[in-house]
């Protein structure tokens, strides 16, 4: 079974794909890392952002035993991601990795922009995540902060709305929710709240197969 959970910027995604995977036995992908990865290479090597062919060549080249780096949650390579993001080429050379992963037994959860659209169009649960964006900066603010980082609530917001304005309407894979994805507002939902939600809709529709 595969469980593909997508969503604007800070709205929930990766900690409920991760409770629900957990819940399940299910193996779990936080596909912005994918993204944030590829940035950090060029980064890393003084490549500007812009140079696309550099980016296809990191993305084709990337290492992905290293997703678990602390340095790719931070603020600027979610900002940096969403730039490489954006080339087609960037995104072809990560979609086999993340179509087999989707094929991991006994299911998989992937979370991301386009997991119900183009990478795992056949996902017998698609879930949309949304939140007010001030809500989403709020969240994050309060993550990063913990983490360590010196950021204000207003630059995160800032941040936000860039993110979801570029994610939205970009040519190649734009957010979107599938046709046949539930949409979930968390702005009212803590984290178990939103986890609750989500596996009823899980358990229904496992209920039915
Ligand atoms: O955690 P957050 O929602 O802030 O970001 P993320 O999921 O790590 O994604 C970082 C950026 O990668 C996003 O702004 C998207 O532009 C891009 N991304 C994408 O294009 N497709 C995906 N499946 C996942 C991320």
């Amino acid at each position: 079974m595969i469980i593909a959970i997508d969503g604007p910027a800070a709205s929930g995604k990766g900690t409920l794909g991760k409770r629900l995977a957990d819940h399940l036995g299910f193996a779990h992908l936080d596909t912005g890392l994918l993204y944030r990865a590829v940035a950090s290479v060029l980064l890393g090597q003084g490549i500007p952002l812009t140079d696309r062919d550099a980016a296809a060549d990191a993305a084709r080249n990337l290492d992905v035993s290293h997703l678990d780096a602390p340095d790719l949650r931070g603020a600027a390579m979610g900002e940096s991601a969403s730039v490489i993001s954006a080339y087609q080429p960037v995104r072809d050379a990560l979609l086999a990795f993340q179509r087999q992963f989707g094929s991991l037994e006994p299911g998989a959860v992937l979370d991301g922009r386009d997991i119900g659209t183009v990478v795992c169009p056949d996902a017998e649960v698609k879930l949309f995540i949304t939140a007010t964006p001030e809500e989403r900066a709020r969240r994050r603010h309060l993550e990063l902060v913990r983490r360590g980082e010196d950021v204000t609530y207003e630059t995160i917001l800032t941040d936000i709305r860039r993110r979801d304005e570029r994610d939205i309407n970009r040519a190649t894979a734009p957010l979107k929710a599938a046709a046949d994805a539930i949409t979930l507002d968390t702005t009212n939902l803590d984290a178990d709240g939103a986890f609750q939600a989500a596996l009823a809709i899980v358990d229904r529709k496992r209920s039915k197969t």
